[in-house]
């Protein structure tokens, strides 16, 4: 009930124009975001990597409503690709496509996609597609495979294990050389589509993990590479204990190198699982969000750990 609230509440333009006008809300916020700044964000990455961890920047942004915002978003994204570039840090990028106009025209977001993958490339990284709610997952694997087709190697997406379809669009992608970030899935979906129970979505969280470590095994996908930017092919994304324990066991079980196998957690999530894996050989990325439209992504956050809602009441008594 409070998660569907809440997740309501990350989309609702009314509740956003509220409630970004609070400052306590921004500072309970900031536990999961960056700064407001790619300097605040490169700050956090430099940190990252002296612990031996990988990262992924987000430039903060969905949903954009006008084309001069998505092509803005697109510069500024580009803008981040080069600073990466400069400075040498273990970092690629993620983004989401409604950022830079998916939900607006079709062929400005696959222009704007270009004009990132084009960036990309000069400066030797690797884009990461987020997966948004289901309105947008066809269009997101279209615009995937046609990077795949224009001959861009520097992408992958990400699969949600509480979609039914995540199976059968695993197992296709996996034969076209894919790469993934598997997750649970943060968006409200029906029942229609999505498993509403949280036990069936962590054992299809597992029965993808198997596909892809198998996959990983068998195709002779290449593992991490030496700059930290491209990842393998299973990068997990969550910090359920259990989950990485399956991986983990399971890898070991069918002979898998560690470096074949990347955890991935959000940045002020669970930072202890981070060093733990760490220290157990595995490749770890944190997400690292910066910039100023972080109300949608915060707002997720609170939904998956209605608990996060005593940080949000706690900043509010201390403003
Ligand atoms: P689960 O919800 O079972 O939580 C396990 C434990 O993790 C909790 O007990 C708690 O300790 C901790 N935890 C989880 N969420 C927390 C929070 N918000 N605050 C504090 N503690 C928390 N989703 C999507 O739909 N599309 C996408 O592209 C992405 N991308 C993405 C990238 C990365 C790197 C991660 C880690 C996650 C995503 N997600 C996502 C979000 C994902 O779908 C999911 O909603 C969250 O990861 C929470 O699920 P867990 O797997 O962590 O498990």
């Amino acid at each position: 009930m409070i998660k569907s609230l809440l997740i309501y509440l990350s989309k609702a333009a009314w509740a956003r124009a509220i409630v970004t006008k609070w400052k306590f809300v921004r500072q309970a916020a900031s536990r999961f975001i960056a700064g407001d700044n790619i300097e605040d964000a490169l700050v956090v990455v430099r940190e990252l990597n002296k612990k031996g961890i990988n990262a992924t920047i987000d430039h903060l942004g969905e949903s954009t409503t006008s084309t001069e915002d998505a092509i803005r978003a697109t510069n500024d994204i580009r803008r981040l690709l080069e600073e990466i570039g400069c400075c040498e840090i273990r970092a690629n990028v993620s983004l989401k496509l409604t950022q830079i106009g998916l939900a607006l025209d079709f062929d400005l977001c696959k222009q704007n996609l270009v004009a990132i993958m084009d960036s990309a490339k000069e400066n030797n990284n690797y884009i990461r597609i987020d997966m948004e709610d289901t309105p947008y997952t066809d269009l997101t694997i279209e615009l995937f495979r046609f990077l795949r087709k224009l001959g861009y190697q520097n992408v992958g997406l990400v699969i949600q294990s509480y979609l039914y379809r995540s199976e059968g669009d695993i197992k296709e992608l996996i034969c076209e050389g894919a790469r993934f970030r598997l997750v649970k899935g943060a968006y409200k979906e029906p029942k229609s589509v999505a498993y509403p129970k949280k036990a069936d979505v962590d054992k299809n969280f597992d029965n993808l993990t198997k596909i892809m470590l198998d996959a990983s095994l068998k195709e002779n996908f290449s593992g991490l590479s030496s700059d930290g930017r491209i990842p393998p092919l299973p990068g997990l994304g969550t910090h359920d204990p259990n989950r990485i324990k399956y991986a983990q066991d399971y890898s070991k079980e069918i002979g898998l190198s560690k470096d074949m196998l990347e955890f991935q957690m959000l940045y002020g999530i669970r930072r202890d699982l981070q060093e733990n894996c760490v220290k157990e050989g595995f490749p770890v990325r944190v997400y690292v969000p910066y910039g100023t439209h972080w109300y949608p992504f915060y707002m997720r956050r609170l939904a998956e750990r209605p608990a996060n809602l005593l940080f949000f009441i706690g900043n509010y008594f201390k403003k």
